[in-house]
């Protein structure tokens, strides 16, 4: 019973309302994604936004990037710059800062198959001791399920954007009400959740590492490196969508969708640091160009197709 109103606290707030960016920090961010947008909607300049963007479909998780999507956080508004003016580091960056700001997370039923099939992989299924970590913890709901499926794992979050902290916060502070006084205290011990930037977090002391990973396609290479450098041998790391393909790592098992979410997961071991030739990082998050163009082909036709409704 206790459990089941714990559980309830930590459901809802997917569909949070994404706030437009308007803050002067994201001033950058609107400016290159309003000429990117105008770019795709526009049949005149489909080519240009092709040839900008090939040569940097490897930051992307899909074929378009999300924030140019009608439900992304750029205000409905023309772009002052077109294009043709930005540059191509200024693209490069955009299309990173856009991939880690996108919001997505598992269903309650979608994390109780995660964190089973996870279990057998743990000290005890997660009752002896050791600590999880969600990078890019969002609303902490990851990191609230884990502190209730494993109860003897320490559980923490870091978070990146300021708002989502807060709302992670929040709901801890509903989880902790929800119970009586020694879940409450049991939990709080557990849990820590972090406004910072994932590449500055210690890691060094985890047992897993969850990574939503589906945007992250651009940051997979950095990552790789950070966790290889970082965690103990022996530690665990699953991804969601995109591989971790770092040598440091070897795949233990991948969960095709719908076996526990509508996504790919994968489990990794951190190997033993001496195993494993060095593979060039680079290389190995490059899609195919023409399987990209295709694809974006098909995004300007189904765009058309939407407007002409
Ligand atoms: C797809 S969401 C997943 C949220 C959560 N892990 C879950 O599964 O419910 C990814 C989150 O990572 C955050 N993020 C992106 N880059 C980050 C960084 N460098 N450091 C910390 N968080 C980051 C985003 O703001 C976003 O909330």
């Amino acid at each position: 019973m206790q459990h089941s109103a714990l559980r309830q606290a930590i459901t809802d707030g997917e569909q949070h309302l994404r706030p437009v960016l308007a803050e002067a920090q994201f001033q950058r961010y609107v400016e290159v994604g309003l000429a990117l947008r105008a770019a795709f909607r526009t049949p005149a300049l489909r080519e240009v936004f092709i040839a900008r963007l090939k040569p940097h479909r490897r930051l992307l998780a899909g074929p378009l990037p999300a924030g140019i999507h009608r439900h992304g956080m750029l205000p409905p508004q023309a772009p002052r710059r077109s294009l043709a003016e930005i540059t191509d580091a200024e693209l490069a960056q955009w299309l990173v800062d856009d991939g880690r700001l996108v919001y997505g997370e598992f269903t309650p039923q979608e994390l109780d198959n995660y964190f089973a099939v996870l279990a057998p992989w743990l000290p005890e299924q997660g009752r002896g001791g050791g600590h999880f970590i969600d990078l890019g913890s969002g609303l902490g709901k990851v990191v609230m399920t884990a502190a209730l499926a494993l109860p003897g794992m320490r559980c923490s979050g870091v978070e990146l954007l300021g708002y989502r902290h807060e709302m992670a916060q929040a709901r801890l502070a509903a989880l902790l009400a929800a119970g009586d006084a020694q879940a409450a205290t049991a939990i709080a011990a557990r849990v820590r959740l972090r406004q910072q930037d994932m590449f500055e977090a210690d890691v060094s002391d985890a047992t897993v590492v969850y990574l939503y990973s589906t945007c992250f396609a651009p940051l997979m290479e950095r990552l790789g490196e950070k966790l290889a450098r970082e965690l103990p041998q022996g530690a665990l790391v699953s991804t969601t969508t995109v591989p971790l393909l770092h040598p440091g790592f070897e795949l233990l098992q991948r969960f095709d969708p719908p076996s526990v979410a509508w996504t790919t997961v994968f489990l990794y071991r951190r190997r033993d640091a001496s195993r494993g030739a060095p593979v060039p990082a680079r290389a190995l998050y490059e899609p195919d160009g023409a399987a990209w163009e295709a694809a974006v082909r098909a995004a300007f036709a189904l765009h058309d197709a939407e407007q002409g409704e």
